[in-house]
Formats: structure tokens, C-alpha cells, sequence
């Protein structure tokens, strides 16, 4: 017999790839390879997205560093920042050539740094240059991959309404939307109200991003904008596991995950650190992701500063091993 999937279960299609409504944010110094593929072991098909690069960083990368990702992290989204045409065309064919699923603009970053070059959420307020770049990208893609623009409410003016429709006639495959303007930065009240307006106006897909932590969250989401897709950002942090628990929770499973269990998830992130950027950085790139981890533990505030003190990857896997064996 052939059952019927709920709205929670159904794909999203996007070219030749049909891809569950959940998905990973890019989160830069977050969604680095190791976590990525942590995501992976508990999220076998979601879509997943790169940190971001600058095309310049891509194009000038002699050793492809930001181009390293393992076989399990397909599929896979690779997230491009640009603030003008100058270097896209080395930029896509190498990230084209290392095999990535699908490629991303960000429009939405809001970093200092970031849109003093004219890239990220400031492309929202240069709309010939935004033109521009997701005209040329989309030539030189030239359909071997998906194409998608992440954008935020605004840049200071709220104008993603008329961004969504002028990238959608552009081409672009599908849009995600975190609607806080640049200056509301990641704690701005949402603007579910906008999202539901580009939704009755766009037919590609659309992605919302923002707070969103539980099924709940999710519901809410959807039953005030009508989006066709969820993007999980910081609720990843120390729980990598947040899809697969907000999806099983979305078909009625139970999840949960015991404290020993999230401990043993911090000591497999810190092997991964470890073989992706050598023990001498591994470890230490652990620190920003620990407390996410023991957050449930009682002492969790003491059990943290002696994990974070500690100087070499031994010393933190000796620390996390022994934490397991009392939990
Ligand atoms: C530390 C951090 C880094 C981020 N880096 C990126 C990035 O590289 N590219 C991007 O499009 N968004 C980035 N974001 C934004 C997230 O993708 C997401 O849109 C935002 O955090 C809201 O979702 P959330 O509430 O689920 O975290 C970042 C957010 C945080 C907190």
C-alpha cells in the first residue's frame, strides 16, 4: 500500500535533487568539515551547507583548504560572499570541479568586516550589483549545479520582498530567508509577516532561518509563513543531533539523548578536529562548542573550564573519557 507522507515528510525538489525540508545553516567557525560530518552521522540526507568564503579567498587558494570536505558530507552546498563580479569565474569552476552539490550566494551576512567589502547583507542595499553577481554566477554555473541566495529582511530598509521576486526571474533555484534587517543582526524580532508575503508571490522553494530549536519552533514557523523548508542554525551548537531529533519528532518519534551520550558526540568532534586540522588545532577549535555539549550535566560551569583549560588534544580526551566513564 502505498501511504501517504506528511507535509514534514515530503521532499523538497531542486533540480535533479529532492531533499528533506530540514537543513543545516552555514555558520561560519561553526560549520566547519568535522561538524558537518558529525551532522552527518545522525542526519544521513539533509542538505548541507559550506561556512562562507569569499570568492577571492576560493580563487586564490593554493592548497583548496576552504575546498576540503569529506565523501559523507553529500549533499552538499558550497556558500559563496562577493562583492563584485572580480573573481567568480575561478571561484565556481574550482568549487565546481571539487564535486560540491549546489552553490549558495550570501546576501545576508552582517558582519562589519563583511559588508565594509561590499558583500553580504550590504549587496541588499546595492541591488544593480546584487543583479549583477547572481546574473553572472548563474551564466557561469550554466546549469551543472542548483543555484540559491540567502538574504535577510533588508540591509537597513526591509526590501527582501522585491529582492525574492527580481532573483527568482534571475533564475535563482531557491531562496533562504532570515528576516532580521542587518542592524538587527542574529536577536531582532523575526518578521514572520514578510516571509509570508514573498511566499505568496514566489513558486521556488523557500527556506526559512531564524530561532529555530524543536519541532515547535518549526511549527510555528510554518503555520505563520507557509515556507517549504527549515534551516537549523545555532541549535546545532554541542547538538549535532538537532535535525534528526526535530524530524523524528515531526512523524511522532520520541528522541532523546542521554548526558553520557552528548558527551560521547563531543569526544568523536574532537577525533574529527583533530584529523582535519592536526592535534595542535583540533582541540582547541573544541573550546566554542563545548558547553553546547555538557550543557545538562550538574557542574556543567566547572566540568567546562577544565575542558577549556586544557592545552593539548591528550589532555582533553583524557578529560572527556573520564567524564563518560562517571556519567
Ligand atoms: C556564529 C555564526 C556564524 C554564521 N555564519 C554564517 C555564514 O557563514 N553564512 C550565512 O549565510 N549565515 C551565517 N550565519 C547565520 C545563520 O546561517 C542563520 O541564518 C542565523 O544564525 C539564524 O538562524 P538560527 O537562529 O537557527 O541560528 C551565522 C550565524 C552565526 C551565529
Amino acid at each position: 500500500m502505498n501511504e501517504q507522507k506528511s507535509f514534514w515528510e515530503e521532499k523538497i525538489k531542486i533540480k535533479n535533487f529532492n531533499i528533506p525540508r530540514f537543513m543545516s545553516a552555514p555558520m561560519d567557525g561553526i560549520t566547519d568539515s568535522p561538524m558537518r560530518q558529525l551532522i552527518r552521522t545522525f542526519s544521513p540526507e539533509i542538505l548541507l551547507f559550506t561556512e562562507m568564503r569569499h570568492v577571492a579567498t576560493i580563487a586564490n587558494d593554493k592548497k583548496e583548504k576552504s575546498l576540503e570536505y569529506s565523501k559523507i558530507e553529500h549533499p552538499i552546498c558550497f556558500q559563496i560572499s562577493a562583492g563584485s563580479t572580480i573573481f567568480l569565474h575561478q571561484a565556481i569552476e574550482k568549487i565546481i570541479d571539487k564535486k560540491f552539490d549546489m552553490i549558495n550566494l550570501n546576501a545576508g551576512c552582517p558582519a562589519r568586516r563583511v559588508v565594509g567589502s561590499g558583500s553580504g547583507s550590504k549587496l541588499m542595499e546595492n541591488i544593480s550589483q546584487l543583479q549583477k553577481i547572481i546574473h553572472q554566477c548563474i551564466k557561469i554555473i550554466d546549469n551543472r549545479t542548483p543555484f540559491s541566495l540567502k538574504i535577510r529582511a533588508g540591509y537597513k530598509e526591509k526590501n527582501a520582498y522585491d529582492i525574492a521576486l527580481m532573483a527568482q526571474d534571475l533564475g535563482v533555484d531557491f531562496l533562504i530567508i532570515h528576516p532580521r534587517t542587518q542592524q538587527e543582526n542574529f536577536i531582532g524580532t523575526l518578521d514572520f509577516k514578510l516571509v509570508e508575503k514573498i511566499k505568496t508571490k514566489v513558486y521556488i522553494p523557500l527556506i526559512f532561518s531564524g530561532n529555530i530549536t524543536s519541532f515547535e519552533s518549526t511549527k510555528k514557523t510554518y503555520e505563520l509563513t507557509g515556507v517549504d523548508g527549515f534551516m537549523i542554525g545555532r541549535a546545532l551548537l554541542g547538538a549535532p543531533w538537532k535535525i534528526h531529533e526535530i524530524m523524528q519528532k515531526s512523524i511522532g518519534n520520541k528522541f532523546n539523548i542521554s548526558n553520557k551520550q552528548s558527551v560521547k558526540s563531543a569526544l568523536e568532534h574532537l577525533n574529527l578536529n583533530s584529523k582535519f586540522y592536526g592535534s595542535q588545532v583540533g582541540f582547541k577549535l573544541l573550546k566554542s562548542h563545548i558547553a553546547g555539549y555538557i550543557k545538562n550535566i550538574p557542574n556543567a560551569a566547572k566540568i567546562r573550564n577544565a575542558i577549556v583549560t586544557c592545552t593539548t588534544e591528550q589532555d582533553m580526551q583524557k578529560k572527556l573519557t573520564e567524564l563518560i566513564k562517571i556519567l
